[in-house]
């Protein structure tokens, strides 16, 4: 796949090496925007309130495929619902919210593991086969968490839990599974 990452940070430059890997074609861009005309996928990794700002610098934003991965740590001033919606209603097409429960400190380790690390998502349907291709091209194993308009809230609101737990045992994997899958 065409992926266009926003922000090169932590994230933004972690996914793009582990997409790479797989044999995607990335490019990242930075604070100062770019195109994303050519691209098949659009994944945002800026802090969560320069959503709009880091979105204004980008042309050729046109209803792709949209991950999600930002969190929020200052209190939201939108009026949406979640970051990913925020971001849904800038670029207009079929949106994920994933990788935002998972640390980029760890990406390193991903293929060090005994069993895939999971990787919780929401979507909408149209964005969930390409989400789940880019979880699983970057190590992880894909647990679906619901339509976006369900979910997404959800799995921003706990990045509290997860720093909780990362206040205790540092930054972690996490695994979900049915009976039989551990
Ligand atoms: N780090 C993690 O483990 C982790 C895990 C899950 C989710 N997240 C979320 O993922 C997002 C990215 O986190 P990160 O750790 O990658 O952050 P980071 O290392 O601080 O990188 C943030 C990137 O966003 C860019 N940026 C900042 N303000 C911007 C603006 N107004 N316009 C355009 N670009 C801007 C920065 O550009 P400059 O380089 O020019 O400053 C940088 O490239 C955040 O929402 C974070 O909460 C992080």
């Amino acid at each position: 796949m065409n992926i266009t990452v926003i922000g090169r940070g932590r994230i933004g430059s972690g996914l793009g090496r582990l997409w790479q890997s797989a044999g995607h074609q990335v490019t990242a861009l930075g604070r100062e925007g770019g195109q994303a005309e050519e691209s098949d996928v659009v994944v945002i990794a800026v802090p969560g309130q320069a959503v709009a700002d880091a979105l204004a610098r980008v042309k050729g934003l046109n209803r792709q495929v949209t991950i999600d991965a930002t969190n929020i740590y200052v209190p939201r001033t939108s009026a949406h619902p979640s970051l990913a919606h925020e971001v849904k209603s800038i670029i207009g097409g079929p949106t994920a919210k994933s990788f935002s429960t998972n640390f980029a400190a760890l990406y390193d380790d991903i293929a060090r593991q005994r069993v895939r690390p999971s990787n919780l998502y929401a979507a909408d349907p149209g964005a969930r086969e390409v989400t789940e291709q880019l979880i699983t091209d970057a190590g992880f194993d894909p647990v679906f968490a619901g339509d976006l308009d369900q979910a997404a809230r959800l799995l921003e609101d706990s990045s509290a839990l997860t720093r909780a737990i990362a206040s205790q045992i540092g930054p972690h994997f996490y695994r979900y599974g049915t009976a039989g899958g551990f």
